[in-house]
């Protein structure tokens, strides 16, 4: 492994390194033989737009900068080809090269929840039923585990009756 070429594990998020981890991952992706030309056919003459758009979106996430607009789930609609084989490379470029660039305590800032959001695109691009694979699964469960401090998750609170659970999502309707 040649290591002379690697960055330094950062410890902490900040902008700049934030930045550089984004140029770094779409580098990878657009070198990817699968990836690379969803990306290429999707971006061209928008990249720039794109880097900065998904620097901010991780800022928003790992900075708590709260500037990120957008709808994740309606960027990816239009995306009619994409098959559970791309999630799983995106997913192992994105979980690598964050492994490479922070400390375990900063990367798993953006693996839980990088895979957290994998797994609503995948549901929602392959059904609800679509079965998660089981080694995204366990590592999912076992960042959350990392975060709780490895406490047993508490049960959910006795939902207090009255609100039928849909209406904070779709709203009440009109009164009357
Ligand atoms: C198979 C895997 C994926 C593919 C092929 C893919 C592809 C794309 C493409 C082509 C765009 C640009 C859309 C456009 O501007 O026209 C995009 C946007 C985006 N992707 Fe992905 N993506 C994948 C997985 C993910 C995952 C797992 C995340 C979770 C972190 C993610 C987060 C985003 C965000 C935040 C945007 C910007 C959304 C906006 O416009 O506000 N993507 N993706």
């Amino acid at each position: 492994m040649n290591h002379e070429t690697e960055p330094p594990r950062y410890a902490e998020p900040d902008e700049s390194n934030v930045r550089s981890l984004v140029e770094a991952f779409y580098r990878r992706v657009d070198d990817d033989p699968l990836l690379g030309p969803i990306f290429s056919r999707e971006l061209t003459g928008r990249w720039d737009e794109h880097l900065a758009k998904m620097t901010t979106f991780w800022s928003s996430l790992v900075l708590g900068s709260k500037q990120y607009r957008g709808n994740v789930q309606e960027a990816h609609r239009p995306l009619g080809d994409i098959e559970p084989q791309h999630f799983a490379r995106w997913l192992s470029l994105f979980l690598n090269t964050v492994e490479a660039r922070y400390e375990p305590a900063a990367a798993v800032q953006f693996m839980e929840p990088a895979l957290r959001i994998a797994q609503s695109l995948q549901l929602s691009k392959f059904g609800w039923d679509y079965p998660i694979p089981a080694e995204q699964q366990e590592l999912l469960a076992a960042l959350k585990r990392l975060r709780t401090g490895g406490e047993p998750q508490p049960d959910l609170p006795a939902r207090s009756g009255g609100e039928p659970f849909p209406a904070r999502f779709v709203g009440r309707g009109k009164p009357g």
